[in-house]
């Protein structure tokens, strides 16, 4: 007799348990364990057919290679995070918050892919068809080409794609609504994500379509994260940004034909989103000049270089235990700055709340910006202006010496493009004379630190470089 098929599978990660558990052993997580049938889910019931097997030629690993061949979509910041658009036959999963502008990057997209004369298909599992209609004459793309359907059953979607032309883009908003009844789990349940997956999986290698599926993902990766399929698709993009922002970065964490250090600039406006071209003018447009605690960090996302403003705020604290807050910055990178401004160049933070923030939402994920996050921090406590005309960027290394970080020249040539006539790095680029710029070369942390306090208006300050007096 055939086992019983519930099985028992984390909502966060995907681990498989015979029976429920408060707490899944393989991600960490409480709650997130939830029943489901079907135990055999990647291989729906049709192919699980009993028959021997079939013996296939092997491949030399040599050979003709080709360019995957691609379909540009026409949105150029979209283009660059993927490498140059769609890929034939591939499949790649947007995620990102609810209401963040997934919906109408991929209407924008495929509205401009359908200018070109293309075919897509648009498959809302989310809003009614009216409820598209709207969003795209909002857009201004009331016009455009583009094939609607508000679907959520993965036979039919299929079926209908079967029965036409090959479209070049297929949109599916969002993989948590599909369901096939191949697995007989609630929709939106790792089990049917990862089903529906595979069965748009089989279909875009078929028949050569680009596929998207659209993914949320909430703040803290529950509810059957698209996570699960992660390693099935082919790219997986993320748009991000905050409610409080218009800004939006679209990044690639992963991508089998192309790049995945490039970010993808947007502002959300009334009219849909705009291609920041020049993000660096945007995220230094609103800068406070003349006040403490600001650093203008010369960072490189992908290939391109782009300035930000890092703001830092040390004040005094009523707690036993100081907070450390970082936005846009790691944690962990930002507890390291300050251990080694405590230990090596004895800045005395211990009494002090210690707020960190990335201008414009943005998160920095490079060590070259040490630098300007440590410049930024002595810059507040010593209530000392930093020059409005300087940018910083340098790793800092434990012993607090200031490490050299790569691609200096771009980020200098950025810098003197946007009218800055500072730049204070780490030794090894005192040779990349950036144009009309003055190079201030820092070899260890306690200069830089030394040099911000004494332009202090209250020099010489208490906690900062070891100038205490009584
Ligand atoms: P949407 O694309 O529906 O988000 P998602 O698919 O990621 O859930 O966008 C939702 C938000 O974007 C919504 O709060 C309204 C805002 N928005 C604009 O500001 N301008 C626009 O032109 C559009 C279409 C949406
Ligand atoms: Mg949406």
């Amino acid at each position: 007799m055939a086992k019983s098929h519930t099985t028992f599978v984390c909502q966060n990660c995907g681990a498989v348990y015979p029976r429920w558990a408060g707490k899944c052993e393989a991600c960490g997580e409480w709650n997130t364990i939830a029943e489901e049938g079907g135990g055999n889910d990647s291989i729906p019931a049709a192919l699980r057919t009993k028959r021997r097997g079939r013996a296939f030629a092997l491949e030399p690993l040599e050979g003709k290679t080709e360019e995957a061949p691609r379909t540009a979509s026409g949105i150029k910041e979209f283009d660059r995070v993927t490498g140059g658009g769609f890929v034939k036959g591939s499949i790649l999963l947007l995620g990102g918050d609810p209401g963040i502008g997934k919906s109408t990057l991929l209407i924008e997209a495929a509205a401009a892919l359908t200018k070109k004369g293309k075919r897509v298909v648009y498959v809302s599992g989310e809003e009614a068809i009216a409820q598209v209609r709207m969003r795209a004459e909002r857009l201004g793309l009331g016009k455009a080409k583009v094939e609607l359907a508000a679907e959520t059953n993965v036979e039919d979607i299929l079926a209908t794609l079967k029965d036409s032309n090959t479209p070049a883009l297929v949109v599916i908003d969002s993989i948590q609504t599909l369901w096939t009844e191949t697995v007989d789990s609630a929709p939106g349940t790792v089990t049917q994500v990862r089903a529906s997956t595979q069965a748009l999986l089989r279909y875009a290698k078929r028949s050569g379509a680009a596929v998207v599926l659209i993914g949320h993902v909430t703040k803290d990766g529950q509810i059957a994260g698209p996570r699960v399929v992660e390693h099935m698709v082919d790219a997986v993009l993320h748009f991000e940004g905050d409610n409080a922002h218009q800004f939006r970065i679209l990044r690639a964490l992963k991508n089998r034909f192309g790049p995945t250090d490039e970010i993808g600039v947007f502002e959300m406006t009334g009219e849909g989103l705009r291609e920041i071209e020049n993000p660096s003018a945007l995220f230094i447009s609103e800068r406070d000049l003349g006040s403490p605690g600001t650093a203008v960090f010369a960072g490189i996302e992908g290939t391109r270089p782009l300035l930000v403003e890092i703001q830092a705020l040390v004040a005094p604290t009523s707690l036993g235990t100081p907070r450390r807050a970082a936005v846009g910055v790691d944690q962990s990178r930002l507890s390291m700055i300050l251990a080694v401004l405590e230990a090596r160049c004895g800045v005395r933070l211990s009494g002090y709340d210690v707020y960190i923030n990335v201008a414009g939402g943005l998160r920095i994920l490079e060590p070259a910006a040490d630098l300007a996050v440590a410049a930024a921090l002595v810059s507040s406590l010593s209530n000392a202006t930093l020059p409005a005309d300087a940018v910083y960027f340098g790793e800092v290394s434990l012993t607090g010496a200031v490490r050299a970080v790569p691609q200096a020249a771009a980020r200098l040539k950025e810098a003197g493009k946007l009218g800055f006539t500072r730049a204070v790095i780490p030794e090894a680029g005192k040779n990349e004379a950036g144009e009309g710029l003055q190079i201030n070369t820092v070899a260890v942390l306690t200069a830089l630190v030394a040099e911000i306090a004494a332009r202090s208006p209250r020099a010489p300050r208490r906690a900062v470089g070891g100038t205490e007096e009584a």
